[in-house]
């Protein structure tokens, strides 16, 4: 059988293949709510059921970690209704989802949430510092512990929504990535220094997300695991914190960028797999990648290659809802 049609059991999450659509921000949500417009995108998106998995695009567990004003919420138990109707339609078309959840933090803007934004420390945002980013408030210990309890309070309404489970948002540069990354982090308390230190509020998160949900309920991780930039987090860094997480409960590690964000300019697709073939080496859980992947034979040579266990697509999906019927159907 062919590597991408191999079937895979996380837990409970039974997927049909190793075909996974990439989280996508579309900005159709109103005010965080789910709308037509929004179920309309994913019914097209999964038609047929081609996809083993989605991930949606992120969604902000509270107002001030918004990063679009078109995203969608999963702060308040009013948001599980619409959620609701997302997640039937992806089932419906036969395939399972995570919803991907995730704070802004100093990428969120106060312009547009009125809130003064809030990080790991108080750094400018990087990508924000050429666009007179403003600098965020560091977090207190006990902001930290709040935070951690909206991300569990998010995986419940998730749970209640029907979803298979959640992925944590900590790449391209938002707030688990600001912890994570030496560049936002130079916290001098428990939660930064060393990356076992850094990456604290995500073990602990996930610890308690797992007592939250119970055993039922798929944990996955997405880690920009390197920056790709001087002084930022590095591959290895990503190693020991798959390895901390893996010990904490996680069931599922999505490789992709850090600072540096999701692309590479004129690389090879799979362009993240150095990190990704680096984490797989060390854990016993499924390890995902993205990026620049579009062709058949690119997945058949990264799941071959050992790079990854499941091959997350973005942009070949955004721009053609046929693409995933193609390459599960046509032999190329
Ligand atoms: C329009 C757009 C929106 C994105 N939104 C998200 C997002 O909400 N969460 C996330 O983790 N990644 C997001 N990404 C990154 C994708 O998940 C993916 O990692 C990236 O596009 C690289 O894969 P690709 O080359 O197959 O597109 C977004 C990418 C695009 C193009």
């Amino acid at each position: 059988m062919e590597l991408i049609k191999k079937p895979l059991k996380i837990r409970n999450m039974e997927l049909a293949n190793r075909l996974v659509m990439a989280p996508m921000a579309t900005s159709k949500a109103n005010n965080g709510e789910v709308t037509q417009k929004l179920l309309d995108y994913y019914d097209e998106k999964t038609k047929g059921g081609y996809l083993g998995l989605i991930i949606t695009e992120h969604q902000y567990i509270r107002l001030d970690g918004r990063a679009d004003p078109g995203q969608i919420s999963i702060a308040e138990d009013k948001d599980i209704e619409g959620l609701k109707r997302l997640v039937k339609i992806i089932h419906d078309n036969g395939s399972k989802v995570l919803a991907q959840i995730s704070h802004a933090g100093s990428a969120a803007k106060m312009h547009e949430n009125g809130f003064v934004p809030i990080s790991a420390s108080a750094i400018v945002h990087p990508r924000l510092i050429a666009k007179n980013g403003m600098t965020p408030q560091a977090m207190s210990e006990e902001e930290i512990d709040e935070m951690i309890s909206l991300f569990v309070k998010a995986a419940n309404r998730a749970k209640a929504a029907g979803f298979d489970g959640v992925q944590l948002h900590s790449a391209h540069g938002y707030l688990l990535n600001q912890f994570y990354s030496p560049l936002t982090n130079k916290r001098s308390d428990q939660y930064g220094g060393s990356v076992d230190q850094r990456v604290l509020i995500h073990v602990k998160m996930i610890k308690a997300i797992r007592e939250a949900v119970g055993d039922d309920h798929v944990i996955a991780m997405r880690l920009g695991a390197c920056d790709y930039i001087e002084n930022g987090s590095t591959i290895n860094d990503g190693v020991v914190a798959a390895k901390a997480f893996v010990e904490a409960g996680l069931d599922l590690i999505d490789i992709s960028g850090g600072f540096n964000g999701y692309d590479k300019a004129q690389a090879e697709p799979g362009y993240f797999s150095d990190a990704s073939f680096a984490i797989k080496q060390v854990v016993d859980i499924p390890v995902m990648l993205a990026g620049g992947i579009t062709k058949k034979m690119d997945i058949d040579r990264l799941l071959k290659e050992d790079k990854a266990d499941l091959i997350s697509v973005g942009r070949a999906i955004l721009k053609d809802s046929d693409w995933a019927k193609k390459i599960m159907t046509i032999d190329r």
